[in-house]
């Protein structure tokens, strides 16, 4: 394995709060957190047990990215990604890690994740399949997998501790956060999702579809939080060689995807390590998606 790479972090001085299946979050002091982007990768809701170069860099650039181009809309968590302008216990170790990591101001999250599906593409394709609604918005016939919807939808879904997160219907989602705050987040998560996904598509690459999260800071206003617009909380294709009417190849994950696929191993933990090839030839991927999206090298 590389000296470069991390695949979990310990932080001697901070307190751990939960290791995410990509992401390491600590509290600094009581109003901010620390959160440290790894190299690990999931396929098939799976840690690899393989790392992969350059990813938790390329997670955090992108981010940062996201969150400077879309702060006109909303304002958001981040306070810097310079490890300079963090406390001690973090700079102690700039080696592992710098250009990882976010500090954030910590706030009280909504307990719903903001989905917004601008093609009809994983479960919504199955959805439609089955009863020609997406998450209860019906559709016209006739569509085909991967195909762009006419309007992008907004689809939350509940933040489940376990397994997959769970779609549920405006109604709820009010029943939940209030008619208000209902409103606020879908008209700007449907905002952020379109702003992006017109630049991304002047780079070539499209983001079919993403997640946000959001949440109350101290002063009781609402933030974006979590990570933005990365190929872990959006599906990217590239723009080149789409063709609706079958599943289009993923950005980031394909090669790993493809060796997985062939082997013999029943999709359950523990997962398979990857041979370096496909690890380099996805680390690839990432600075890829990283170039075209910025327009310059991490
Ligand atoms: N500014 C913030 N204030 C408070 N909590 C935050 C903030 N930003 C992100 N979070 C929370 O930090 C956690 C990050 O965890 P992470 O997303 O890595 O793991 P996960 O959601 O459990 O699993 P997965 O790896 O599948 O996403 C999430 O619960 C997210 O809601
Ligand atoms: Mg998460």
């Amino acid at each position: 394995m590389s000296a470069a790479t991390l695949l979990q972090s310990s932080i001697s001085d901070l307190q751990l709060i939960k290791r995410g299946k990509v992401r390491d979050v600590y509290s600094v002091a009581d109003d901010h957190l620390l959160i440290v982007v790894t190299d690990r990768i999931s396929a098939f809701d799976c840690i690899l047990p393989t790392p992969i170069e350059r990813k938790g860099h390329v997670l955090t650039a992108l981010s940062k990215f996201w969150f400077e181009k879309l702060g006109g809309i909303v304002p958001n968590h981040l306070v810097t990604t310079d490890i300079d302008q963090m406390p001690e216990a973090i700079r102690r170790q700039a080696d592992k890690l710098a250009g990882r990591s976010m500090l954030v101001r910590k706030a009280e999250v909504f307990p719903v994740e903001c989905v917004v599906r601008g093609y009809l593409v994983g479960s919504g394709w199955k959805d439609y399949q089955r009863s020609g609604e997406v998450c209860g918005h019906r559709l016209p016939e006739g569509l085909r997998e991967s195909d762009e919807l006419s309007t992008p939808l907004f689809t939350p879904s509940t933040k489940a501790e376990e397994g997959h997160d769970e779609n549920i219907s405006e109604a709820q989602t009010v029943a939940l956060l209030g008619e208000e705050v209902t409103a606020f987040l879908r008209e700007t998560s449907l905002r952020l999702y379109r702003e992006a996904r017109e630049y991304a598509r002047s780079r070539n690459i499209i983001i079919a579809d993403t997640k946000f999260e959001f949440g109350r800071d101290q002063s009781g206003q609402i933030i974006l939080v979590d990570e933005a617009l990365t190929p872990d909380s959006s599906r990217f294709w590239p723009l080149e060689g789409y063709t609706p009417g079958k599943s289009q190849p993923s950005f980031d994950k394909q090669f790993v995807r493809d060796y997985l696929e062939q082997l013999d191993w029943d999709k359950r933990p523990p997962a398979p390590a990857i041979p370096p090839e496909v690890a380099a030839a996805t680390t690839a991927r990432y600075l890829e998606a990283h170039r075209l999206l910025t327009g310059s090298e991490l």
